[in-house]
């Protein structure tokens, strides 16, 4: 896809990854009756956090996608907490700018700065039968270190 920028998000896109995260967690958000900590909101919620950041891919202007993390506590630990020194991951782009390269770009931009920020890994939690994810994370060094019900934790190691 052409004219893709990815820049650092800010406070000023917050709405935008409220967005997205309904993409990214819909499987979720389908069944509440799943389990877990609570409401995806405890990805952008309070954005703003030691540790919180993002970047946004966008096209002409406007924001297509976006990729995020977060660090937690074992107290209040996100779907895919490892521990609370690895920050969990979040990313998805908006169905019209999809299979372009813009969530591999997103992706690959925010590990480097995970990297750049010192973290010896980042984690994620995506939903087993997600293969098209499962694959963009694989080929970003990402392997499963856990199921949990019909989800699958994934882990990258940056050090
Ligand atoms: C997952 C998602 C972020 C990928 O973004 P994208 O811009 O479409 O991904 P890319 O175009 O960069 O694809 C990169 C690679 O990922 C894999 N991939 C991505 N989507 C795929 C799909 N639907 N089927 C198979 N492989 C897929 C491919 O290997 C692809 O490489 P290739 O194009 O060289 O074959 C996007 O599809 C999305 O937002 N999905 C909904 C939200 C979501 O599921 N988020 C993850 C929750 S954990």
């Amino acid at each position: 896809m052409g004219g893709v920028v990815v820049r650092r998000g800010g406070a000023q896109d917050v709405r935008f990854l409220r967005d997205m995260l309904h993409h990214a967690y819909y499987w979720k958000e389908r069944r509440p009756d799943a389990g877990g900590p609570g409401p995806v909101q405890l990805y952008v919620k309070a954005w703003g956090r030691k540790g919180d950041t993002a970047v946004i891919a966008v096209v002409d202007g406007f924001p297509v996608g976006a990729a995020w993390y977060r660090l937690f506590r074992a107290g209040a630990p996100g779907y895919g907490f490892v521990d609370e020194h690895t920050p969990e991951l979040a990313i998805a782009v908006v169905p019209s700018a999809r299979g372009k390269g813009v969530g591999s770009a997103l992706l690959a931009s925010l590990l480097e700065r995970a990297r750049a920020d010192g973290f010896a890994g980042i984690s994620l939690s995506v939903d087993r039968l997600n293969e098209g994810a499962i694959t963009l994370y694989r080929q970003h060094g990402f392997e499963p270190v856990e199921e949990r019900g019909d989800s699958l934790t994934m882990l990258a190691r940056l050090a």
